[in-house]
């Protein structure tokens, strides 16, 4: 079934039958699973990437309110020595701990010192790598499953393309160049207009600059809008006669998550806080009273699922990870979604799985993991997303309605599959093989092209930590890369 939909036929995807051997062998070995032992190493080989951020150790102390057990300084977390470290560190001993999501909220969009106000952060020279930085191929068949989901909305609709965190942009203008081709109309944008909504001002600048020559397209460029946060686009909507597509690539593992601890002495829930002492080192506690996240644990999109995993110890040390944001966020994607005349979609692309988080927050700077707590600002915070989380707030949204309000649709959704899977279904082995197939192309680009390749769809890559994850409303089914369930879930 899946390597039938590959074939699907898009103009940008046909399949070049005059492909060499060793890139088809390549392809295989890539989606078979696992590599065996002996595989050919020039495929496995890896420059870091966010796909690999795992199993860091993290520090924090049990006891009450004060740090026990191992020192920040045996873990390397020295005094920080950044400016925004400093500023953390007094703002806290001139009040209180703060939690581990309001410090990742700092240290990631605080606005002049924060990790993404900083100058480019993307690509080998930065500090990570992200799918859409590796190939081309990946915004383009984003480009290609938005124009799938246009296919099925009422015939004419304006389409409101809305992309959550778009980095340096390389996504959107990969996306809008294969939807420009597959629409074949000198006036595609005329039934386009594009929202990105990007906390950073110097991101913002450089979406802008790659999105220019869209803009300035003869006949009527595109139209595109900026936002700062999900809430100021929710806000500015008064219409909702155009069809919402939302694309949320490595957006969400980027929003703050709390850190909670089961205490099973006294049955209670307590949260890890960062703390900072008179020399301004900073140090994990652990909260002594019950915090406000600690509440969240009530919130039908954890309780019975953490306790479930509790119970069956799928969280070591009874930790878990919660992202009260992410569920806000969704939770305004859905609202926007429902009220639109013609249904809309939603497609979230990040590293997660279904189940609870136990502790992933970790911390990446030139490529190299380093302590949380020793460079905010400076290193990039990033955390696991809880896919199931985001599906129980598209359970919760559709039994909730808000007064005065009108909802047109209800929702669907259409589950979890790997990146490889989706990216397959869509045609990238295709695609690949038509880049590799153009004429001129050089052994360099060739291998360059097989290296990517199997970067973004290796199971030993981002293959299978990566999850697309899609949502829709419920007059669009059938969607294109999640065709592994048969009947979406009805909600
Ligand atoms: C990890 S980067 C991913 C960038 C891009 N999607 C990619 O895959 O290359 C996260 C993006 O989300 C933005 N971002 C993080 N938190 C945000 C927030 N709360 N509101 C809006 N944008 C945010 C960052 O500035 C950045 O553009």
């Amino acid at each position: 079934m899946r390597a039938l939909a590959a074939g699907r036929g898009w103009r940008l995807c046909q399949a070049s039958p005059l492909l060499g051997q060793s890139f088809r062998a390549a392809c295989g070995r890539a989606l078979s699973s696992r590599a065996s032992d002996g595989g050919d190493e020039s495929f496995t080989e890896i420059k870091i990437d966010r796909s690999g951020l795992r199993g860091q150790t993290q520090f924090y102390a049990s006891g009450e309110g004060e740090s026990v057990g191992p020192s920040p300084a045996s873990l390397n977390a020295p005094v920080p020595s950044t400016a925004l470290g400093r500023l953390l560190a007094r703002t806290i001993r001139a009040s209180q701990p703060m939690s581990v999501a309001e410090f990742m909220k700092q240290c990631l969009t605080h606005n002049t010192l924060g990790y993404y106000s900083k100058s480019d952060v993307f690509g080998a020279s930065g500090d990570f790598v992200t799918a859409p930085e590796v190939s081309q191929t990946f915004g383009e068949l984003v480009g290609v499953w938005c124009v799938t989901i246009m296919h099925k909305l009422p015939l004419r609709s304006k389409i409101e393309l809305v992309e959550l965190g778009p980095g340096r942009g390389t996504m959107i203008a990969d996306a809008l160049r294969a939807i420009k081709t597959l629409l074949k109309s000198p006036r595609w944008a005329d039934r386009l207009e594009l929202h990105l909504v990007e906390a950073s001002s110097k991101l913002r600048e450089m979406q802008q600059a790659k999105l220019q020559p869209f803009m300035d397209e003869a006949g009527g460029g595109l139209k595109v809008h900026w936002f700062d946060s999900v809430h100021a686009y929710h806000a500015s909507k008064d219409s909702f006669n155009a069809a919402p597509i939302f694309l949320a690539q490595e957006f969400f593992d980027a929003l703050p998550v709390h850190q909670l601890v089961w205490d099973p002495a006294l049955a209670v829930w307590r949260e890890k806080m960062v703390a900072a002492d008179e020399k301004d080192q900073l140090s994990m506690v652990v909260s002594r009273a019950r915090t406000k996240a600690c509440m969240y644990m009530d919130a039908p999109a954890y309780k019975e699922r953490v306790v479930s995993a509790l119970e069956t110890k799928a969280l070591p040390g009874g930790c878990v990870e919660i992202c009260p944001e992410a569920l806000v966020v969704m939770e305004l994607v859905l609202d926007v979604m429902r009220r639109s005349v013609p249904g809309g979609s939603a497609l979230v692309i990040d590293y997660g799985n279904g189940g609870p988080i136990a502790s992933s927050v970790r911390a990446i700077q030139r490529h190299q993991f380093q302590h949380i707590l020793t460079a905010p600002g400076e290193a990039d915070l990033t955390a696991d997303v809880d896919f199931g989380a985001l599906s129980s707030a598209v359970d919760n949204v559709m039994h909730s309605r808000k007064q005065g309000v009108e909802y047109v649709h209800g929702l669907c959704e259409h589950g979890m599959v790997t990146q490889a899977d989706f990216l397959v279904e869509l045609g990238i082995r295709e695609r690949f093989q038509a880049l590799a197939a153009k004429a001129g192309t050089s052994e360099q680009e060739l291998a360059k092209l097989q290296k990517d390749f199997v970067r973004l769809v290796s199971p030993d890559e981002m293959g299978t930590v990566y999850k697309a994850w899609c949502t829709t409303t419920d007059n669009l089914s059938n969607i294109y890369g999640f065709s592994h369930r048969a009947e979406p879930e009805r909600t």
